[in-house]
Formats: structure tokens, C-alpha cells, sequence
């Protein structure tokens, strides 16, 4: 027996390779080593399938467990999952490394281009920021983070983090505004990946 719905239509066809074309368009943007596909923390993969009942994911774990691959891989499917369901088309990503983004938040580079960078990262449908706790905060950098937690956290827009500690231990880098914000962001979705350094490989056991 067969029904309409069997066929795709030719919108949903024309759907699809839209998602398929913004997907590949992210893929080309992930980093070398992180474009292998590796298997997932559970936890990290319902965030990616859009099951999680916490919009934001925060992975925290020590030295060189694979945080930062998780992140990238569990962005890629995101994309996919998120397209068409929860935005229009497809979903804005921006990454940035803390260290980066601090620099690029101070007030020494051109003041129009950092208020500009602000109201882009309040914006996008996702922000991923990569090792957290690396960064070296100054009140200004805290300030503009502050601005772009607090819009991001009003309007349930996601955050992705990655962190060698747990949320409640960046107070120094983030000041306490925007810990209280990324608390209540992230609950429900913080996952602790353990295990050794993947970069030594066994010779460090
Ligand atoms: N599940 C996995 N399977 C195989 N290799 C992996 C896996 N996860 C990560 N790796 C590899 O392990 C190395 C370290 O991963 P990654 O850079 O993600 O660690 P990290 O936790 O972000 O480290 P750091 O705390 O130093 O930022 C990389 O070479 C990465 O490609
Ligand atoms: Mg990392």
C-alpha cells in the first residue's frame, strides 16, 4: 500500500538539498583534525539531534579528551537538525576561540568594528566558544560579554562552550553576571567527557 507521503514532493526534495547544500557549506568550515567523524558522548548527540531539553550544551572535561572535536562534530549534525525545524533555512553559526575573541573584544582594535562584533555575536543562532577558561578577561572584555550573554540568554538563543572546568568555576574569566546567565543557560546540559589525553595516545597511561 502506498500513499502520497512516500513520494517526496518536489518541495521536499528541493528541502533537502538545501540542507544537504548548507550542511556541506559548514563541513568545509570545520578545522582539519575535526573533520573526522568520531562517536559522540550520548548526551552531546541528543543536543545535535535537537533532543535535548537544553537549547545550550556546555562540555567540560580535562586536557585534550576530545571537547573541542565533540563540539565541532555535534555542530555539524545540529546544522542539520536544526535546519528548517527551528529557523528558517539555514541556522547562523559563529565560532570563536576565548582567547580570539577576547582580543577581538577589546577596546584598542577599532571601537565601530567591536560594536559591531557584539550585536553580530547577540545574533547568530548559535555561538560556540572554544576553551572558555583560556581566556585572560579585563572588566571591558567582561563587559561586552556581558552584553552578548544577556541578549543571547533573553531571547533563548544557544550557546555551545567548551571548558576544561565546570561552569560554576569561570567566575574569573567571565564575572558573575555572566556565570548567573550561562548557569541557567546551560542546566540540564552540561556533559563531562573523561578518559586520557587523546593526544599522547597510550604512551601516556
Ligand atoms: N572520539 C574521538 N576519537 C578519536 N580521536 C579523537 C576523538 N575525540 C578527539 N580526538 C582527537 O584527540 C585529540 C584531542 O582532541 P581535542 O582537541 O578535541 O581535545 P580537547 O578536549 O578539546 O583538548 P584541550 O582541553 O587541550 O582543548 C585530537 O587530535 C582529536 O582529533
Ligand atoms: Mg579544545
Amino acid at each position: 500500500m502506498y500513499s502520497l507521503s512516500d513520494e517526496p514532493t518536489g518541495r521536499q526534495s528541493w528541502i533537502d538539498e538545501r540542507r544537504d547544500a548548507a550542511v556541506a557549506t559548514f563541513a568545509a568550515k570545520i578545522p582539519g583534525i575535526y573533520q573526522v567523524d568520531i562517536e559522540l558522548d550520548p548526551g552531546i548527540a541528543r543536543w545535535a539531534a535537537g533532543e535535548s531539553n537544553c537549547p545550550s550544551l556546555f562540555i567540560t572535561g580535562p586536557l585534550g579528551v576530545g571537547k573541542t572535536h565533540s563540539a565541532w562534530q555535534a555542530i555539524h549534525r545540529w546544522v542539520y537538525s536544526q535546519f528548517g525545524a527551528n529557523y528558517r533555512g539555514t541556522p547562523v553559526v559563529e565560532s570563536w576561540r576565548s582567547t580570539a575573541l577576547f582580543d577581538a573584544l577589546r577596546p584598542d582594535t577599532d571601537g565601530n568594528s567591536g560594536r559591531a562584533l557584539v550585536k553580530r555575536l547577540q545574533q547568530v543562532d548559535l555561538l560556540y566558544i572554544d576553551d572558555l577558561a583560556a581566556a585572560r578577561p579585563s572588566s571591558w572584555t567582561q563587559e561586552r560579554l556581558f552584553e552578548i550573554f544577556d541578549d543571547r540568554y533573553i531571547n533563548r538563543r544557544p550557546v555551545l562552550i567548551t571548558s576544561d572546568v565546570l561552569p560554576k568555576e569561570l567566575l574569573e574569566v567571565t564575572g558573575e553576571r555572566v556565570l548567573s546567565r550561562l548557569a541557567e543557560m546551560c542546566r540540564g546540559g552540561v556533559v563531562h567527557i573523561e578518559g586520557a589525553d587523546r593526544r599522547r595516545g597510550v604512551a601516556a597511561a
